[in-house]
């Protein structure tokens, strides 16, 4: 197919990003709201957003920072949840999801859920009031090597939740492995995913070519090849079960360039730009808009946005440096060319 020097798409959304709070937030959000027309938001900050009220002041900080955007609030899932909380969220028009950290598995998740098990009351009231369920796929096993994690936990965890609650609407996040894959495949319509576009660049040799490189970790760590490919074909294929979830998690260069750096990687400064890009490879361009615009919002049950972004053939280089409220942060794909831009 011949590749059109214009692509216009209904207005994307994001289902799933890391926003941050305070200097930080006013300096990443507007990258995000440039692109997409709502974004699911991660509610890992520190305290984690675990109640209505805490929802609601983060919705508000960033519609501050960034007019005009929708945010859709998440509830973080702790040990001591109150299921109440959760259908009263729902019902004032707060909570559109609520998002499963196993403790300690990345970043800001300290405060996660230790047994997963003595968490299945929470979850059915999900099921029954229809709030999906949003999970971070990996053990923490520190026995379970770290590239296994993600299969390990749909072994342990994953197969048992959607067994148990049929009707449990679930988003597997930023999944990275064929396995996950197959998972999602295998399951019904209320199992779908989100894919990164990290995860559809990168294998785990980027993480150490040449030296070793921070700015390509993230959590779930990127895979072998195979898994990639798998991960390209499931974005591209066509299914209503996989949308886009750019994962963008901001940390300071500082943070990164450590001796243990942190995992995330922002990539919302140029994320359509990142998909598209893959989207050409695949010779699927015209399926960019589903897996962007139009099953997100039907998972959801949301309306699909109005409106269009167009992205143009043009090639630009992304910028080794994005300062957001003061903190520097390297950008996923600096000092690269992408070959789309927004126009
Ligand atoms: O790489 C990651 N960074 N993975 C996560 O799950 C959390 C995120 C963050 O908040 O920095
Ligand atoms: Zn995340």
């Amino acid at each position: 197919m011949d590749t059109p020097a214009r692509l216009t798409i209904r207005r994307p959304d994001d289902w799933h990003v890391h926003l941050r709070d305070g200097a930080v937030l006013a300096g990443v959000a507007p990258h995000t709201a440039r692109q997409f027309a709502r974004a699911i938001v991660m509610p890992n900050l520190s305290p984690p957003v675990t109640t209505v009220a805490a929802a609601r002041g983060y919705r508000e900080r960033i519609v501050a920072a960034a007019p005009g955007f929708t945010p859709l609030m998440t509830a973080y899932l702790t040990d001591a949840t109150d299921a109440g909380e959760l259908v009263r969220g729902q019902a004032e028009g707060v909570f559109a999801a609520a998002k499963l950290y196993p403790a300690n598995a990345t970043t800001g998740s300290a405060h996660g859920v230790n047994d997963i098990a003595r968490l299945m009351p929470v979850l059915a009231a999900m099921e029954k009031i229809g709030l999906p369920l949003l999970i971070h796929g990996e053990v923490t096993d520190s026995a379970v090597d770290i590239f296994d994690r993600e299969a390990v936990f749909i072994e342990r965890h994953l197969a048992g939740i959607v067994r148990e609650l049929p009707g449990l609407k679930v988003v597997f996040e930023h999944i990275t492995t064929a396995q996950a894959v197959d998972f999602v495949e295998s399951a019904g319509a209320n199992v779908a995913a989100t894919i990164t576009p990290q995860h559809l660049h990168l294998n785990r040799n980027a993480l150490f070519e040449g030296g070793i490189r921070p700015h390509a970790y993230c959590l779930p760590v990127a895979k072998r090849e195979v898994h990639r490919l798998a991960l390209r074909r499931a974005a591209t294929s066509g299914s209503a079960k996989y949308f886009l979830g750019t994962d963008s998690a901001p940390h300071a260069v500082s943070a990164k360039e450590a001796a243990c750096g942190c995992a995330g990687i922002f990539n919302a400064a140029y994320a359509l730009e990142s998909y598209a890009a893959v989207f050409e490879e695949e010779d699927a361009l015209g399926r960019l808009e589903a897996f962007a615009s139009q099953n997100g919002p039907a998972f959801y049950g949301l309306p699909r946005n109005e409106g269009t972004v167009t992205l143009v053939r043009e090639d630009h280089v992304v910028p080794d440096i994005i300062e957001a409220g003061g903190t520097p942060i390297v950008p996923f794909h600096a000092g690269e060319t992408l070959r789309w831009k927004i126009a």
